[in-house]
């Protein structure tokens, strides 16, 4: 793994916002894998920022999201698809076509998964996959467990992961839904570069299980060690626990 460390958030947002934006320019039909979550909000911010007044062509740019909540409509406040839209796809010039996003309110949920596979596929792949990471070591809703799905799933959503998200929710983590839609680990894998991305003392024991621990499906991100291009960012909090690190 290629770590990367940085001062602070904002250093580490405006560094990963400058390559995807150089990536776009590179090439202009790069298929993107997004996340959500809080440790992304500055990376959309400084995309937003660069991207204003059609300083950057998105219009022939594909993105597939890594999940979605079951249950929820797109428009619903608390969905993945409305964060995405309040935090970058209203402010570039995405085709909205070209959004690939798990459709959660589908009948047949596991048709939809199905979907979105072949939805990426027929986009030639990942090129790029962003990652958060949650402080349980998941990755998209790929919880730990004994074992893990390959392919795009339903999932059954931990009550630490309900609460995590809860803010959204009127601070209630009740009223997140408890199944969602994921990408699964080998859909994730197989992208072409992965960067994952983790900010604040809170992730610091997480980061460290996943560069310097074994791999363990008790701990998702660690799996990642196995993929042959990747880079993980850290500002100062969540690299503080990596051996040689005061
Ligand atoms: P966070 O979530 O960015 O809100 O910490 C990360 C994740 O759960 O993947």
């Amino acid at each position: 793994m290629n770590i990367q460390r940085f001062d602070n958030d904002e250093a580490l947002s405006a560094a990963l916002a400058t390559a995807v934006l150089e990536s776009i320019v590179a090439t202009p039909a790069l298929v993107l894998g997004l996340p959500t979550g809080r440790t992304p909000l500055g990376l959309y911010r400084e995309l937003r920022e660069r991207s204003r007044g059609n300083r950057i062509d998105w219009s022939e740019v594909r993105t597939f999201n890594l999940d979605e909540f079951a249950g929820l409509d797109p428009s619903a406040p608390g969905s993945y698809r409305a964060f995405m839209q309040a935090e970058l796809f209203d402010y570039v010039s995405i085709a909205p076509g070209n959004i690939g996003f798990l459709n959660g309110m589908a009948a047949d949920l596991k048709a939809e998964c199905r979907r979105y596979e072949d939805a990426i596929e027929a986009a030639g792949g990942i090129d790029l996959q962003i990652l958060g990471i949650g402080a349980n070591g998941h990755i998209g809703f790929n919880e730990p467990a004994d074992g893990l799905c390959a392919n795009t799933h339903v999932a059954t959503l931990t009550e630490a992961t309900r609460e995590a998200n809860a803010q959204r929710f009127g601070g209630d983590w009740r009223r997140v839904p408890d199944r969602a839609l994921s990408m699964g680990m080998s859909t994730i894998l197989s992208a072409r570069e992965i960067v994952l991305i983790a900010t604040g003392g809170e992730k610091a024991e997480v980061v460290r299980g996943m560069i310097e621990g074994l791999i363990t499906t008790r701990l998702p991100a660690s799996i990642l060690q196995v993929h042959h291009r990747v880079t993980v960012m850290l500002d100062r909090g969540a690299g503080r626990s990596l051996s040689g690190v005061d």
